[in-house]
């Protein structure tokens, strides 16, 4: 009998290696190599005797026209990032952090499909039935239909869900805790994930049910171990956001049947998660509209507008290089701001600890901030408010142009929404009524700090107050 070969298998992407190393070839990932038996990763040799193949069917494209059927939940946020609910015969990893709230989205989707009828199996390898149940009737939801069992083994799970009426809906959570006999190494192996990841794809292709797949995520936001799983399924969701705050976004990583540009926006209650509808407004409360350093950025996700707030603070270093810090944004944008605001708006920010922070814990990466985050910055810098009822987005160039950005109308269209009145935006998609058009930055500062010294003026009289304006000495006049 010939000796079964050990490999090793790289858990982070996957790659084959015949021994152990300390750092993976294909990924450059250390220490993440792991003994399987087998040969079963990517790359290993398939040595089996060949077969001769059956003959199957070709169709035309013509033939599949109409649109796959879709069972939506009634969750609205949910049903906007899935394309308009679960396809049939899918297969949809959600990833997100331990504690994120994965386990609460799905059991609420579990109970809403349920009562309205249809068959749901939530499979929990990591709780027990009674801590499921618990969390069920914590949400008010014990009296939904909603089929529980706490299993691990894939084969089990898969002649369980077989029998029977057909399921709609089966949620596994999570794949990192499901095995299968069918392959030889240790629960949580990228050989485990894959081989289970398999079997329960193949009952959602078989079976017409539609399968939802937890996945763990590591620190640096990876779906942990097998990145393979994300290829075989037909979309990767995840759910995010911060511990700090109240609200989680669900984005579509990848959608055969639907797009992938959506989100949708829930808040943590105390009842389980609340659908957020109005963003905008969320993102936007608690405003301090009357402090430097604020600037409403008209941004978008996916198809919709998201309105969110750029905080800057400027302050003199006491350091020799001075501080930048960013959360919510791409700190090398800043730097890319600050050079330019430096290069062509004669902005001196070299001697200064920039922060920048996005409220309400959101993550913008879009370049059309690049002018909110400018805006924020020359008004801290100067200490002049700026108005209150004004938004601001465009791209801003090496050159300190002001370039277009896509979706101008449907940003402007969400801050007339709001009651915003003016916008600051490029030139060519500032609509007449509305936008203020800035075809270059040193326009905007210019524009900013003249508002400041106005402010200044003001306030001259009011000594307590004036202590807080700065005279924007940092602007070269
Ligand atoms: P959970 O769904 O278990 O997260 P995951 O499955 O992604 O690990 O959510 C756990 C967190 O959510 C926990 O910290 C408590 C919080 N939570 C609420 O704030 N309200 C609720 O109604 C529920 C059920 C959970
Ligand atoms: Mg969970």
């Amino acid at each position: 009998m010939a000796k079964p070969r050990v490999t090793f298998v790289c858990q982070s992407c996957g790659a084959v290696s015949p021994r152990w190393q300390g750092r993976c070839d294909a990924c450059g990932a250390w220490n993440s190599l792991v003994e399987e038996g087998g040969a079963t990763g990517i790359g290993a040799a398939v040595a089996r005797k060949t077969r001769k193949g059956r003959l199957f069917a070709l169709e035309g494209l013509a033939a599949v026209g109409q649109e796959p059927p879709r069972t939506a939940v009634g969750i609205a946020e949910l049903d906007r990032v899935t394309g308009g609910g679960f396809v049939p015969g899918s297969v949809i990893l959600l990833g997100g952090e331990p504690g994120i709230g994965k386990s609460t989205l799905l059991i609420q989707a579990c109970a809403k499909l349920a009562e309205a009828g249809t068959r749901v199996a939530y499979i929990s390898g990591e709780e027990a039935v009674a801590q499921v149940r618990l969390r069920a009737r914590r949400l008010g939801l014990a009296g939904a239909p909603v089929e529980l069992a706490a299993a691990t083994g894939v084969e089990d799970i898969v002649a369980t869900l077989d029998d029977g009426e057909p399921f709609g809906l089966v949620v596994i959570d999570s794949i990192q805790t499901m095995w299968t006999d069918s392959v030889e190494a240790a629960p949580g192996t990228v050989s485990q994930v894959r081989g289970a990841a398999q079997s329960l794809i193949r009952l959602a292709k078989t079976s017409g049910a539609c399968v939802i797949l937890v996945g763990h995520v590591t620190k640096d936001g990876q779906i942990a171990g097998p990145r393979v799983v994300e290829h075989m399924v037909d979309a990767v969701v995840s759910f995010e956001g911060d511990a700090g705050h109240q609200f989680r976004i669900l984005r579509a990583l990848k959608n055969r049947f639907g797009p992938t540009d959506e989100i949708g926006v829930f808040e943590m209650t105390g009842q389980g998660l609340a659908e957020v509808s109005n963003p905008s407004a969320f993102f936007l409360s608690g405003r301090d509209a009357s402090a430097p350093g604020a600037a409403v950025f008209a941004g978008m996700e996916g198809s919709r507008p998201v309105l969110s707030e750029f905080q800057a603070l400027v302050a003199p270093t006491s350091l020799g290089t001075p501080r930048r810090a960013v959360v919510g944004w791409d700190s090398n944008r800043l730097s890319m701001i600050i050079a330019v605001l430096e290069a062509h708006a004669g902005v001196r920010l070299g001697g200064h600890d920039v922060y920048l922070n996005v409220a309400g814990g959101l993550k913008v990466n879009e370049p059309a901030a690049d002018l909110a985050a400018a805006a924020a910055l020359v008004s801290s810098l100067t200490g002049a408010t700026l108005p209150s009822n004004t938004v601001y987005f465009g791209e801003i160039g090496l050159s300190g142009a002001v370039r277009p950005v896509t979706h101008a109308a449907a940003r402007l269209k969400e801050a007339v929404k709001l009651g915003f009145a003016g916008a600051v935006a490029p030139a060519d998609t500032a609509q007449p009524g509305i936008g203020t058009p800035v075809a270059h930055i040193g326009a905007m500062v210019a524009e900013i700090a003249a508002a400041g010294v106005a402010q200044q003026g003001d306030t001259a009289s009011h000594r307590s107050q004036s202590r807080r304006m700065r005279k924007p000495d940092a602007l070269e006049s």
